[in-house]
């Protein structure tokens, strides 16, 4: 096993410059609307990455610990079905954990392309990871992986491309845009290409709402983030004491919906702009989708992928599945 270190090494970082976000004016979109919505992309500015570090660790969020649980006790097989020398295509920028286990865990693979759209966080982690792994060449992409983008060519050849997206990701894209993703996953892992992708089960209403609602009140704190943010960045004053976090679980669709509900009716500026609330108004942050093993390969089987493997943990909670083109 390798040793890891937190010495930063040089990496060649292909930018293909995707558009900045526009905070203010998506905001002020959501907010315009009704209902109210904001996108769950904006929860992670460095408060609210700290506190999602932080729902990981927490006793009834379970995803996370779960993932872990099965990416270490099924390494092995994982590395057979993905075979020798794969250059591993990261949709997101691999900080965690999870990208170490694969790259230790996988027979000899010859590049890590992680593809992310913030350019300092990226070039950051990919340092990190070429300092640890110094046999696997490091390309990191900066884009919008959400459409499909240039991929770099590593010196050593690949026998194949694997796509990796972990974390159950996938359930904050509405089925639809879900679809469309897993579209763009297959046009980049090329043919011969596979996927390794952490998907979240259904499973009874209880665990799943604990897990969104947890004692120590952090994801409130993660959610309620979001407003907080918006004061800082964009001068807004949005009151913290007259907004609740509220996570449900929608058994129809298959999601918990997080959203923040004002307490009483306030009007609020945002960048220049008022909007009212009426009390027990509500802004939907975010959808969490948890599939039925049958529903995910019917969705992937529409972006013309085929499921050959799944590993769940010990409780059947969480599911990681190695998908291959058709
Ligand atoms: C990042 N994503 C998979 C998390 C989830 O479980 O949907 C985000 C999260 N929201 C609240 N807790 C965690």
């Amino acid at each position: 096993m390798q040793e890891a270190t937190k010495t930063a090494a040089t990496v060649r970082l292909l930018d293909l410059h995707p558009p900045a976000s526009n905070f203010a004016r998506d905001v002020l979109t959501g907010l315009s609307d009704s209902p109210k919505w904001m996108s769950p992309m904006y929860f992670y500015d460095a408060e609210g990455s700290r506190l999602f570090d932080l729902i990981t660790e927490l006793p009834e969020y379970y995803p996370t610990r779960a993932e872990l649980e099965i990416m270490g006790a099924f390494m092995p097989q994982i590395a057979a079905r993905v075979g020798p020398r794969a250059c591993v295509i990261e949709f997101g920028s691999g900080s965690g954990l999870k990208t170490r286990q694969l790259l230790q865990g996988l027979d000899r693979p010859v590049a890590y392309v992680p593809v992310e759209i913030s350019r300092d966080h990226l070039v950051a982690s990919a340092s990190e990871l070429a300092a640890e792994f110094p046999a696997i060449e490091v390309l990191p992409v900066c884009a919008d992986f959400t459409a499909p983008f240039e991929l770099p060519e590593p010196d050593a050849h690949q026998a194949r491309n694997l796509v990796f997206f972990p974390g159950s990701t996938i359930g904050n894209f509405a089925t639809a845009e879900a679809g469309q993703l897993l579209e763009v996953m297959h046009t980049e892992a090329g043919p011969g290409g596979a996927l390794l992708i952490g998907v979240d089960l259904r499973k009874d209403r209880s665990t799943v709402e604990a897990a969104y609602n947890d004692d120590a009140g952090v994801t409130a704190r993660f959610n309620l983030n979001l407003l907080e943010r918006i004061n800082r960045e964009l001068g807004a004053n949005f009151d913290l004491a007259a907004f609740e976090h509220r996570a449900d679980w929608n058994a129809e669709a298959g999601r918990i919906e997080m959203r923040l509900i004002s307490g009483r009716s306030q009007t609020v500026a945002v960048d220049g702009e008022t909007v009212e609330f009426e009390v027990g108004e509500t802004i939907l942050t975010e959808y969490s989708h948890k599939y039925e093993l049958s529903e995910f390969a019917e969705l992937a089987a529409r972006a013309g992928w085929r499921v050959e493997q799944v590993w769940t943990d010990a409780e059947a909670l969480f599911s990681v599945q190695f998908l291959a083109r058709d």
